[in-house]
């Protein structure tokens, strides 16, 4: 059965609004877990526009399930990496001037780089991800640098603005899922999913986890994160394996 991460990026958003201590990432990460995720996920940017260090200094002394760190591929987020030791990490490409991450890790041009980049990271025991479009020649290429993970970017897909273009964006998720399976990689998928346009990858056998944060932050401020989260992985459990 695949499973739920949780991204509660957006939680430390609203306490930044105001550079305060509420509400508090932390005690989002432990409802999320007590509502069904089997994983936190957490994007510590070069800038701390939301999340910040004490935030994965906490999550890693308390988390119960996994928690998943994502970062871009710089010397600094190494450092953090190797001192918190998260489950796993999953790369992502990061701009400053950007509202979230736009698109995949460029990985077929830097297979040596981040092969030689995550070494350490697996050296620790420490399991890796890469998140990329589903696009086969980053797919191959990412089967080459010996992490276990691909993330598939569901966002073209998510922000698709005809019935037309968002079949067009499934197929290829599809495709890049199948052959990303072949080459013996775990597929999870995130970005832009949210309740109702998740629905289509119910009968797509072998997806291991989804990862979601603004569907789910945004519900928890009309429902409570509670049932956001329940809601969610009800729908996630509900699909095949
Ligand atoms: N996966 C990755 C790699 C991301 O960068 C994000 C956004 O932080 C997500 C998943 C979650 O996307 P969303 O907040 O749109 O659900």
């Amino acid at each position: 059965m695949p499973s739920l991460a949780v991204n509660i990026d957006h939680i430390a958003t609203l306490r930044q609004a105001r550079l305060g201590k509420e509400p508090d990432p932390v005690t989002a990460a432990h409802l999320s877990e007590l509502a069904g995720a089997q994983c936190i996920i957490c994007h510590l940017r070069e800038d701390r526009r939301h999340i910040q260090d004490r935030d994965v200094d906490l999550l890693r002394a308390t988390v119960k399930t996994r928690l998943n760190l994502e970062m871009a591929a710089t010397d600094e987020m190494q450092g953090i990496c190797l001192r918190t030791r998260p489950d796993i990490i999953c790369l992502v490409p990061e701009k400053r001037e950007e509202l979230t991450t736009e698109g995949g890790l460029d990985v077929a041009s830097r297979v040596e780089e981040l092969s030689n980049y995550l070494e350490p990271i697996h050296a620790q025991g420490i399991e890796s991800s890469l998140f990329i479009d589903a696009d086969p020649k980053q797919i191959e290429a990412a089967a080459k640098i010996g992490n276990q993970y691909i993330e598939i970017h569901t966002g073209h897909y998510a922000d698709a603005e005809t019935p037309a273009q968002a079949k067009a964006e499934l197929e290829k998720i599809l495709a890049g899922i199948r052959l990303a399976q072949d080459l013996g990689l775990k597929v999870n998928l995130g970005h832009g999913l949210n309740y109702v346009n998740i629905l289509p990858f119910a009968k797509v056998p072998g997806i291991n986890e989804y990862s979601i944060g603004h569907s789910i932050i945004a519900r928890a401020a009309y429902v409570g994160i509670t049932q956001a989260v329940r809601e969610m992985n009800d729908i996630v459990r509900g699909f095949v394996d």
